[in-house]
C-alpha cells in the first residue's frame, strides 16, 4: 500500500513513520510536512534512506501541491497528523489553528475525493469532548460523548471532525477517526509538559506548574497511540469513531514530583504560576470499543513508559538542545516571563 501520512515531521506522526516503516517494509509511507516551528527532519534522521520511505516538505493547505503529490503518488491510505497542536499557543494566535486544522484538512479530504483512497483517517484528541469534573472520577469520554470545546486548539480539530463526517455522508468517503488522550515518548516538542520538565530540570530551571497542578491528564505511551491508529486504519470500520486510552490518569503535580524523581532533583524547581484560560479539569478515555471491537490494548505501563522516555531525553541532548537554543528562547520568555 501506499501511505500518506501528514505531520510526520512532528512528535507523534514521526513515531508512527518510524514504526510504520520498520512494521511494514512492503508498503511505503510518504510523508507530507510543512516543517512548521513543530516539524523536524532530525526525528525522520533515522528512517529517511530507508526504500520505503518519501518526504516531501509540503503545506497541507497548499492545494495544488497536495493534489499534485497525489498525482505522483497514487495513495491508497491517508492519514492526517499535520496540525497545530499546543493549546497554550492557539491562545495566543488562534489563526493558524483554523489555517491548518480546519482548512487544511478540508485541502486533504478534496483530494481524496479527486483521486480516490481506500481509507482517510482523522487523527484527532479527547479535547473535543471538553473536560469532565475533578469530583466525578465515575465519568469518561465515550465515542457518544457531545462534542464541547473549551480552547481554540480544540475548536478547530472539533471543526475538522464535523467536516470529515460531513465529507463521509455527503460524498460517501470511507473515513475514520480517532481520539486519544495526552501522549508522552521520544520527540516530543519541549514546549509540552513532560519535555518541558525533562529539559529544565536537567537544566535546573524552575518548573512552571499552572494554577495548583491538580488538573488531570490521561497518558499513553506514543507507540501504544501508533499501534491503535495502525489498526483502525486496517480493520476499524468505515465511518467509526473510535477513543484511545489506557485509564493512566494523573494530575498534573504526579507527573511533576514522579519525573523530578526520576531525575533527581529537587521539588524546590516547582513554581505555581497563573493558569491556563479555560483549562480544562479533567481528560478521561473509556478505551471500551477499541478493545471490543479491534483488540486493542496499550502494551507500556506509564512507570516503564515514563522511564524509557526520560532515557531517551538523557541519550538524545542534541535533538533537544538544537530546539530550546533558538526561536523557543522567545516564545518561552512570552508564554513564563511575566507569569
Ligand atoms: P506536533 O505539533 O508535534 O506535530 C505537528 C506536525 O505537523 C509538525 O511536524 C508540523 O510541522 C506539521 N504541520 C503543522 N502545520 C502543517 C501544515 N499546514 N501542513 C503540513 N504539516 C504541518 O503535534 P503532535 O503532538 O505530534 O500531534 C499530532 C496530531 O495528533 C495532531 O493532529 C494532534 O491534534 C493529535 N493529538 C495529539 C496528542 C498529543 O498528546 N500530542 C493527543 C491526541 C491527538
Ligand atoms: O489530550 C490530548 C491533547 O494533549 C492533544 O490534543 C494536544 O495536542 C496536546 O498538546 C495535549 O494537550 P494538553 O494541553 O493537555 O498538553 P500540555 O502538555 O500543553 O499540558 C498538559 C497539562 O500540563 C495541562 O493541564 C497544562 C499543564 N501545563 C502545561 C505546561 C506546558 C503546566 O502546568 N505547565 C506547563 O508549562
Amino acid at each position: 500500500m501506499n501511505i500518506i501520512v501528514t505531520g510526520g515531521a512532528g512528535f507523534i506522526g514521526g513515531n508512527f513513520c518510524h514504526f510504520m516503516v520498520n512494521t511494514y517494509p512492503d508498503d511505503t509511507i510518504i510523508c507530507i510536512d510543512k516543517l512548521t516551528y513543530a516539524g523536524n527532519l532530525e526525528t525522520l534522521a533515522p528512517i529517511m534512506d530507508k526504500p520505503n520511505f518519501k518526504f516531501y516538505k509540503t503545506d497541507i493547505c497548499d492545494r495544488e501541491g497536495i493534489y499534485k503529490i497525489f498525482e505522483d503518488e497514487k495513495p491508497d491510505v491517508v492519514i492526517n497528523f499535520a496540525a497545530e497542536s499546543h493549546v497554550d499557543r492557539s491562545i495566543t494566535n488562534p489563526e493558524i489553528f483554523l489555517e491548518t486544522n480546519i482548512i487544511g484538512t478540508s485541502v486533504m479530504l478534496d483530494a481524496c475525493r479527486k483521486y480516490g483512497i481506500k481509507r482517510y483517517h482523522q487523527v484527532s484528541t479527547d479535547e473535543v469532548y471538553g473536560d469532565l469534573p475533578l469530583d466525578r472520577p465515575d465519568l469518561f469520554f465515550t465515542e457518544e460523548t457531545p462534542i464541547h470545546t473549551s480552547s481554540p486548539y480544540s475548536s478547530s480539530k472539533a471543526s475538522a471532525d464535523l467536516l470529515v463526517m460531513a465529507y463521509m455522508r455527503t460524498y460517501g468517503l470511507p473515513c475514520t477517526i480517532s481520539r486519544c488522550s495526552n501522549n508522552y515518548g521520544p520527540y516530543h516538542f519541549p514546549e509540552k509538559l513532560i519535555p518541558l520538565i525533562i529539559a529544565n530540570a536537567l537544566n535546573d530551571k524552575t518548573i512552571p506548574v499552572y494554577g495548583k497542578g491538580e488538573n488531570v491528564r490521561d497518558w499513553l505511551f506514543v507507540i501504544d497511540h501508533c499501534r491503535a491508529i495502525d489498526l483502525i486504519v486496517r480493520k476499524g470500520k468505515e465511518g467509526e469513531v473510535y477513543n484511545i486510552g489506557g485509564h493512566n490518569e494523573k494530575t498534573n503535580l504526579e507527573v511533576v514530583k514522579t519525573v523530578l524523581s526520576a531525575l533527581g532533583k529537587s521539588e524546590d524547581l516547582i513554581t505555581y504560576v497563573t493558569d491556563r484560560p479555560g483549562h480544562d479539569m479533567r481528560y478521561a478515555i473509556d478505551p471500551t470499543k477499541i478493545h471490543n471491537e479491534l483488540g486493542w490494548l496499550p502494551e507500556t505501563r506509564f512507570e516503564d513508559g515514563i522511564k524509557q522516555t526520560i532515557d531517551w531525553y538523557l541519550n538524545n541532548k542534541e535533538w533537544w538542545e538544537h530546539i530550546i537554543s533558538g526561536e523557543y528562547q522567545n516564545y518561552y520568555e512570552k508564554q513564563y516571563g511575566n507569569r
